[in-house]
């Protein structure tokens, strides 16, 4: 019987030179998967039972997807849950065709089908990947994991963690997650908050570390809503890189971090902790910090002290866009409640279950709201005429916001708007196609702040 183990070379011979075209057959090999589906995931603390969630490949959170910056992820996405879902990858500057978002770039992928995900990631940094169908719930039921692009060089640290914040909103009894998904409460203020705060898929994380040794932590916030202030103790640093961009030189980190729904920072710091502990800490609703990620320290590396680290290398297209050139846009954020939007407009708007509008439009609707030519700078107002903070996010490309005297700030894909507030931000429409531009609070997202536009 012929060995299944032929090598190459054995085929290759076998053939004429002429069969050696991508025609002749070869049929790439399947793409690794990547499954939606039902697991078990112990997200409470010991002694309470396991948390039923919607998982990528049965795991909390996702796997942890690794690539080298310019080359392809291929993942075939498999859906083995009983609704349909589709997967968006988060902060890549990506093919409109991989982009993920039901309705819009792709068909939802219908239980017990696939979808072939096969895109390059042009940027080194920290993304995440998550659901991009009803992902107010799919996100929240765990559907989300790290997507990190490395760089070519690799900044010299001893260890590269990614800490993923989330929240759940568990029944305190059973530990399950509640399935009240369209609660009016939930859409019309802050948005649907946990009540159960953790990492990585766990109540209390704790790293180990070593005295002097240095850390990139990749911090991703992949809540629905909740806005995460931190402050490290034992540790400090650098913040070198905004969801995903790598700042032009490395920053000493703020004594508070502020990370809103779907935004990453990248920080380099050393541990410089005295004692056995250091810890990321979390400022709560009633003003007190808490523990988010505990870091044991145990020994200590034999280097005590290091020079500042270099600036991450940049990525390419980073220019900020001509704004002498720029198409002017305004974008009106308004509705929820204790909005200022006129009573018998807001009754419209709950008849069909929208409590927001972005642009005066209860998203998503046709047409979009701005179509720009390919490589057009714009300058896009955002208005915040609410009583609730939004973290605005764009598909597709960075922007800039632009500050007092048009300085530029850093390149982000999600931008936090305090209630009342107005931001400018800036981009070039270099990437074609359909892209979303929404709240990432994302029960705000469905019920009306996700708007859309278009570049061709
Ligand atoms: Cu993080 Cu429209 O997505
Ligand atoms: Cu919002």
């Amino acid at each position: 019987m012929q060995s299944f183990h032929l090598t190459r070379r054995a085929v290759l011979a076998g053939l004429g030179a002429t069969a050696l075209s991508a025609r002749a057959g070869f049929a790439d090999p399947a793409p690794i998967p990547l499954t939606a589906q039902r697991a078990l995931a112990q997200i409470a603390p010991e002694g309470y039972p396991q948390t039923e969630i919607w998982s990528y490949d049965g795991r909390l959170p996702g796997p942890e997807l690794r690539l080298a910056q310019g080359t392809r992820l291929q993942r075939r996405f498999v859906n083995s849950l009983e609704v349909p879902s589709s997967v968006h990858w988060h902060g890549i500057r990506i093919e409109n065709a991989m982009d993920g978002v039901a309705g819009l770039t792709q068909e939802a992928v219908a239980p017990g089908a696939s979808f072939d995900y096969d895109f390059v990631a042009p940027d080194a940094g920290t993304y995440w990947y998550h659901a991009h169908t009803h992902s107010m719930e799919q996100v929240a039921r765990g559907l989300s994991g790290a997507l990190i692009v490395q760089e070519r060089d690799a900044p010299d640290v001893d260890r590269d963690e990614v800490l993923m914040f989330d929240d759940w909103l568990l029944d305190p009894q059973t530990a399950q997650i509640a399935p009240d998904f369209s609660h009016p409460m939930d859409l019309s203020h802050g948005g649907r908050f946990g009540n159960l705060i953790g990492t990585n898929g766990r109540f209390a994380l704790t790293l180990r570390a070593k005295r002097h040794e240095r850390l990139r932590l990749r911090l991703i916030n992949a809540a629905n809503a909740r806005i995460f202030v931190l402050r490290l103790t034992g540790l400090s640093g650098w913040q070198v890189a905004l969801d995903g961009m790598p700042l032009p030189a490395p920053e000493p980190i703020a004594q508070e971090i502020v990370l809103a729904p779907a935004q990453r920072i990248d920080l380099i710091v050393d541990v410089t902790a005295e004692g056995q502990e250091a810890a990321i800490e979390r400022l709560g609703n009633d003003a007190q910090w808490s523990r988010q990620v505990g870091v044991q320290i145990t020994g200590a590396a034999s280097r005590s002290r290091r020079a500042p680290p270099a600036a991450l290398p940049p990525n390419p297209k980073m220019d900020p866009p001509d704004l002498a050139q720029a198409r002017p846009l305004e974008m009106k954020i308004e509705g929820g409640a204790m909005g200022r939007m006129p009573m018998s407009r807001m009754r419209g708007l709950m008849q069909s279950g929208k409590f927001w509008t972005l642009g005066g439009q209860a998203g998503p609707v046709d047409p979009p709201f701005a179509r720009l030519f390919l490589g057009e700078p714009v300058r896009l107002r955002m208005v915040n005429d609410t009583a609730f903070p939004h973290a605005m996010h764009l598909h597709g490309m960075h922007f800039r916001e632009v500050l007092e005297g048009e300085r530029f700030g850093p390149m982000r894909d999600t931008l936090l708007t305090e209630a009342g507030a107005s931001h400018e931000i800036a981009f070039t429409a270099d990437n074609p196609g359909k892209w979303l531009l929404h709240c990432h609070m994302l029960a705000h997202a469905a019920a009306g702040m996700t708007s859309w536009i278009e570049v061709s």
